[in-house]
């Protein structure tokens, strides 16, 4: 490691540490730091589809989301994970964008171990977030979707998040555009039971019938292509959308699917009133989590399980298991 960069880690760590320090001794962060990100929900819903095939009536889908995996994320709750996920027993098991923090793949083997443990009867699929990408996209001062430094601590981030007004220009830098996606990380999920749905779909057989599961690219790094992922579709069959960012809806209207599910939001992850549109940049604020219908489908934006910043505050780490019902 070159000295300023050795610099650079040791400011980033000491900083977090202080923050850490701070939290204890103030004893208002002891909820937000320690506890509640180690809270995990399950989250119940059951979703009526129209002219649902008999065959896929009761199946369960188990989403989770924006797992950040990173050097200090604790064992002990990635365990519970696949503890209340195997306890759940889905059919068909999604993930929905930010295996890592940005773009930064620190323990390859954990990460492989981890999502290792994971099996459902109709398979395990995957989309990628804005931080799985070769190059971390945040927004610029200009408010374009771009690639971001990633040396400051992720406390000074907060910090200049929170001072900092920024008015969204809903585009990504051709600098951003222009990102691939990140070769380890591919690699890696390749050696996992996760099929990876980049702009693509999969037409999964299910008794007598079928289902689609259709995974676009990542949005803020303008990714996504319908176009593309729906080649495959089909139309016979209803449909799950997998999007990491719900802002990417808008691109979806024409296109067929009766479910989209998100993540990104973290559920507004530091979720107060006056603070939480600070830390999550949405074009579409009414997407900060749960579900909701829009744009003529069915909408789930999921808290997810992980976090960039470790806090959070009113919106604690979900699983979702999603049960599809016909309409009567
Ligand atoms: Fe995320």
């Amino acid at each position: 490691m070159a000295s300023n960069q050795r610099l650079t880690y040791f400011n980033k760590h000491l900083t977090d540490s202080l923050w850490d320090l701070w939290c204890i001794a103030s004893g208002i962060g002891i909820w937000p730091r320690f506890i509640e990100p180690k809270l995990l929900k399950v989250s119940k819903k059951t979703i009526t589809i129209e002219q649902l095939p008999k065959s896929l009536e009761g199946l369960r889908l188990l989403q989770f989301s924006d797992l950040h995996f990173k050097k200090n994320t604790s064992n002990r709750f990635l365990k519970k994970i696949q503890r209340k996920v195997a306890e759940l027993s889905p059919d068909i098991i999604v993930f929905t964008g930010d295996f890592i923090c940005h773009s930064n793949l620190h323990d390859p083997n954990a990460l492989k171990d981890f999502l290792n443990v994971f099996k459902a009867p109709y398979g395990c699929y995957a989309v990628l977030g804005n931080h799985d990408y070769s190059e971390p996209v945040s927004l610029n001062d200009q408010g374009e979707y771009d690639v971001v430094s990633n040396s400051s601590s992720l406390i000074s981030q907060g910090f200049s998040r929170l001072f900092k007004k920024v008015h969204l220009a809903k585009r990504s830098t051709p600098r951003a555009s222009a990102i691939a996606t990140h070769p380890k990380l591919i690699e890696l999920l390749a050696k996992t039971p996760f099929t990876l749905l980049n702009n693509a779909n999969i037409c999964i057989p299910i008794g007598n019938s079928a289902l689609n599961i259709c995974g676009l690219g990542e949005y803020i790094l303008g990714k996504t292509d319908p176009a593309t992922a729906f080649k495959d579709y089909d139309n016979r069959y209803p449909g799950i959308i997998l999007l990491h960012n719900p802002d990417g809806l808008r691109l979806l209207e024409k296109f067929p699917g009766e479910i989209v599910l998100s993540g990104h939001t973290h559920g507004g992850q530091v979720n107060l009133p006056w603070m939480w549109q600070k830390f999550t940049l949405l074009e579409n604020p009414q997407f900060k989590s749960g579900l909701m219908q829009s744009h003529g489908k069915w909408i789930y934006i999921n808290r997810g399980v992980g976090a960039n910043m470790p806090f959070r505050w009113f919106a604690p780490p979900e699983l979702l298991l999603m049960t599809l019902e016909a309409s009567k």
